[in-house]
């Protein structure tokens, strides 16, 4: 039975890809790295250290930890600033309209995401209130594609993962909730997340309905 279901926050509730795009075009420009769109992709669901080593890579460049930090740092300090522009307006469509009837129909719901700024970014919605449990990077030290950050809001909302759905847009977060034995919904295209147990090419599509007429014997 389905009684819980775990979110992530970038691309499955809002659209932050562009603003991260920007703060780490920013960052590569000054450092005189290519970074591009296609690159900007690879990031999707992965942590910010684990981004900078993608992209100094790309780069083939090797720095010392503590640089690595401070370049980190700086990415992100562009990053939150850029948030203060985000309002209740930027919801992906059907993301609160979905998290709307899931608290009405009383189900339980958890944030799991590797970001260190949901908080942040779930206030600027005015998200926070649909959230019973949240998950964010700063909850777990491994990230997707490691379980880890599903199995701490499942355990935190007291349900095992064969009681919980979670939604994910990254490859990695489809890896990661399959890892911990979720049932799993994957938003985007095939190529992204076709490994998901169900898939929609939006959020809006993406109905209490047509998820229970999916997951039918579950619920
Ligand atoms: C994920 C994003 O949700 O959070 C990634 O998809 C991002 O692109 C990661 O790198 C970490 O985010 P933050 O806010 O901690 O830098
Ligand atoms: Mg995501």
């Amino acid at each position: 039975m389905i009684k819980g279901f775990i979110f992530d926050l970038d691309g499955v509730i809002t659209d932050t890809a562009e603003l991260h795009y920007a703060a780490w075009k920013k960052l590569s420009n000054d450092m005189d790295w290519q970074f591009d769109r296609e690159l900007n992709e690879k990031l999707r669901g992965i942590s910010r250290m684990d981004s900078i080593k993608v992209i100094m890579d790309y780069n083939n460049v090797s720095l010392g930890e503590d640089t690595i930090v401070e370049l980190a740092t700086k990415k992100n300090d562009i990053y939150v600033e850029s948030l203060n522009g985000m309002t209740q307006e930027d919801y992906l469509p059907g993301a609160e309209e979905l998290l709307t009837h899931l608290r009405s129909e009383g189900f339980n719901v958890a944030l799991g995401s590797a970001s260190k700024n949901a908080e942040k970014v779930l206030k600027q919605l005015n998200a926070t209130r649909y959230f019973d449990i949240i998950g964010d990077g700063n909850s777990v030290s491994r990230s997707k594609p490691a379980p880890d950050i599903f199995l701490y809001a499942s355990e935190k909302m007291g349900l095992p993962p064969e009681n919980c759905i979670v939604f994910e847009d990254a490859e990695k977060g489809i890896d990661a909730a399959k890892a911990g034995k979720f049932y799993s919904v994957g938003i985007g295209p095939k190529e992204r997340v076709g490994h998901a147990d169900v898939r929609f090419d939006t959020m809006k599509q993406a109905t209490l309905f047509e998820v229970k007429s999916h997951f039918k014997d579950l619920f």
